[in-house]
């Protein structure tokens, strides 16, 4: 807590507004009483210089390219830890002992089963339904299944419906893939560990047993780790504000499953692959970097740009490690869309419109690349994302409820709309 102010002086008015200062990143001005003191508002539509809480789980710094969990740096944890390790630390705020560990994995894998009678759910959607509207509308829906975990003021309730959202996302992922190529679901198995359970549970059929490729699990796992948490993103506050009208957990992260969906936030995976199956081949590159800089097109480099990186994103760092590891390892040939990610990142990062900008590649760009090579469908890319943010999503929901000032969030407007003026009857129109 920094003891300095901020002076705001406007028309008669001059407000000292008090100040704080973060453990890391810049310091904050607390305009919570401003209306109160100087009837005005501020404004800053996308949030672009607001804190919306404070917070103790993850730190971005945008400039230097580095993204900390309670501490811990992104690569250093990609490298040593596992994802299920790193759902303890977002959770509970250090590294577990290997006992706690065991009970946490435990606990995880005994929840991984979802209710027999939710695979209706799945039923009445159609074969061709985009798996994110499958997984969307099957989350929501376990609020109607899982009533003795929705009470959000029962710190037990709260833990058991956090183990059961992180336990359950892979299956619900899993089974709508399934859903959508017509083969039957595959129960979880409480002898795999957490990726490789994934992996069965989608490429397993009834006709041949499946064996999980050591690497591929490892790169999968990997995949979860780097996509965990990543601060108040779009679909984090919006599971946040979903949050604090009391919802139920389970609808609060249906609702952030709906928002990462978007091609600019997590549905950027997927259209990242499209675009450079798109582009096709090196010579058409340059094609697709001028229409990027267009004002006048839409288009934009999927995979490109980040509201807080102004650097390398660190998690593209791993994965474009990653992407040339898994494409060796799977004997994936001169794979012709990793050679059009590394030249277009190449050209675009020599090009002034993207330094000026500073757009970088971010988590978006090779992770798709890593996905398909995988043998998933570019569909699966968000669910897959929506499975790993889970733990991320659940761990600021949790520490938001447990937060004593918590209070609904009601942002206020810039009206620009017409003032008051009296109903004109239709005679007279
Ligand atoms: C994720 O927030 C998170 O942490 C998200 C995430 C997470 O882990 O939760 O990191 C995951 O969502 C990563 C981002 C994935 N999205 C994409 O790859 C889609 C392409 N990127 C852009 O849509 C964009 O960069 C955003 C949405 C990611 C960021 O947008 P901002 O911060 O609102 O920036 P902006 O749109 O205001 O762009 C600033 C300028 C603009 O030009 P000017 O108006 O200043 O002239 O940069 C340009 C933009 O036109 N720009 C791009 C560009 N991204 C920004 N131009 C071309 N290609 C791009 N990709």
């Amino acid at each position: 807590m920094a003891d300095k102010t901020a002076k705001l002086i406007f028309d008669d008015k001059e407000i000292e507004l008090p100040m704080m200062s973060p453990t890391a990143g810049p310091d904050v001005i607390d305009i919570s009483k401003l209306y109160a003191q100087g009837n005005v508002f501020t404004y800053d539509p996308g949030f672009t210089s607001t804190a919306a809480c404070d917070s103790t789980i993850t730190y971005i710094d945008g400039g230097k390219g580095e993204l900390l969990h309670r501490g811990y740096p992104i690569d250093q944890l990609a490298k040593d830890s596992h994802y299920l390790e790193v759902c303890y630390l977002l959770l509970y705020g250090e590294l577990p002992s290997a006992a706690q560990l065991e009970d946490f994995e435990s606990r995880v894998t005994n929840h991984t089963m979802i209710h027999e009678q939710m695979m209706f759910l799945f039923r009445g959607f159609r074969r061709d339904a985009h798996p994110m509207a499958i997984m969307n509308g099957v989350v929501g829906a376990m609020s109607a299944f899982y009533h003795d975990s929705t009470d959000i003021s029962d710190p037990w309730q709260r833990e058991v419906a956090s183990i059961r959202m992180i336990a359950k996302m892979p299956t619900i992922a899993a089974m709508a893939y399934k859903f959508t190529i017509g083969q039957p679901f595959v129960y979880p198995r409480n002898d795999l560990d957490y990726a490789s359970n994934f992996l069965r549970m989608c490429f397993s059929v009834p006709c041949e047993d499946y064996q999980v490729n050591p690497i591929l699990s490892r790169a999968m796992d990997r995949i979860f780790t780097l996509h965990a948490d990543h601060e108040q993103n779009a679909s984090t506050s919006t599971v946040r504000l979903a949050s604090s009208s009391g919802a139920n957990p389970f609808a609060c992260i249906a609702a952030g499953i709906a928002c990462l969906w978007g091609p600019a936030h997590g549905g950027a995976n997927q259209a990242c692959l499209e675009m450079l199956r798109e582009i096709g081949t090196v010579d058409r590159i340059p094609e697709f970097i001028a229409r990027a800089k267009d004002k006048n097109d839409p288009f934009r480099l999927m995979g490109f740009g980040h509201r807080v990186y102004k650097n390398f994103d660190p998690r593209a760092k791993v994965l474009k490690q990653s992407a040339d590891e898994v494409l060796d390892l799977l004997g994936v040939e001169d794979n012709a869309v990793l050679q059009v990610a590394k030249e277009l990142e190449k050209q675009a990062l020599a090009d002034p419109y993207f330094a000026e900008k500073k757009l970088f590649p971010n988590v978006d760009f090779y992770s798709g690349i890593i996905l398909e090579a995988m043998g998933f469908p570019t569909s699966m890319f968000t669910p897959i994302f929506a499975l790993s943010r889970t733990v991320g999503w659940i761990s600021q929901w949790k520490e938001m409820i447990a937060d004593p000032k918590m209070k609904i969030g009601r942002p206020r407007q810039l009206y620009q709309g017409e003032t008051l003026r009296n109903y004109v009857d239709i005679e007279k129109r």
